[in-house]
């Protein structure tokens, strides 16, 4: 099992970079609870301050390009990949080499954008994922319009399995609560620690591929 954790750094400069607000908790609690379960795990994480769970093999990045890279690299080995993680839409279309030095005169200095790979997508329309042999489960963090959202998401992203969970409410804590969405309909699992999620969803996943 592959799962993809925390947020991704972009950076501006040496010194200076665009990230967000994941903790990476749920994606932690996810390859936990798979290696609890028997699942050999690999955890492609994000930047955060997590203690690996044992057992896990981590593999560190920092910027979406390289957590990209990372997947691609590990997802011929997997039956089943989860993405919780919170990968920045954009990056800055260069960074610099040097910092960038504020010169007293008020002017500031002009960012633009070239959007990120959607990896979970990429991996979703791989050969492997479309055949029925990588079992794609992606994530959806929204301000509101859950159920919506996160059926629209499953359509647009191309897999079997999208949970939906209302990010500002659980960036950082150590619960959450789920909306499982497939192409049957939607299932709650009400609020609960991150762990007892992350087993319930973890169970949910191995039903679906039994
Ligand atoms: O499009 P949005 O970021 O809301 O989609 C969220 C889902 O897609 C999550 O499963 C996230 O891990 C994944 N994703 C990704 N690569 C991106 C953006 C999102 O894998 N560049």
């Amino acid at each position: 099992m592959l799962v993809s954790a925390g947020p991704t750094f972009e950076a501006i400069d040496p010194v200076r970079g665009i990230t967000n607000l994941s903790s990476g908790k749920m994606g932690f609690s996810m390859a936990r609870a798979a290696r609890e379960a028997g699942a050999e795990v690999t955890l492609v994480a994000g930047p955060v301050h997590l203690p690996t769970p044992r057992g896990v093999n981590r593999v560190n990045v920092q910027s979406a390009l390289q957590m990209h890279c990372a997947v691609l690299q590990q997802v011929d080995a997997s039956q089943v990949f989860i993405a919780t993680a919170a990968v920045a839409d954009w990056r800055p279309a260069s960074a610099a080499d040097q910092k960038i030095k504020k010169d007293g005169s008020g002017q500031t200095p002009h960012l633009s954008f070239i959007e990120n790979p959607d990896i979970l997508a990429d991996v979703a329309r791989s050969p492997r994922a479309v055949a029925g042999d990588l079992f794609c489960v992606g994530f959806a963090a929204e301000s509101h319009d859950l159920l919506a959202h996160a059926t629209a998401k499953r359509a647009r992203k191309g897999v079997p399995l999208l949970v939906g969970n209302i990010g500002p409410a659980t960036f950082g804590q150590d619960d959450n609560a789920l909306l499982l969405v497939d192409s049957q309909g939607a299932r709650e699992l009400p609020h609960a620690s991150k762990h007892h999620l992350a087993r319930a969803l973890i169970a949910d996943i191995a039903r679906r591929l039994a």
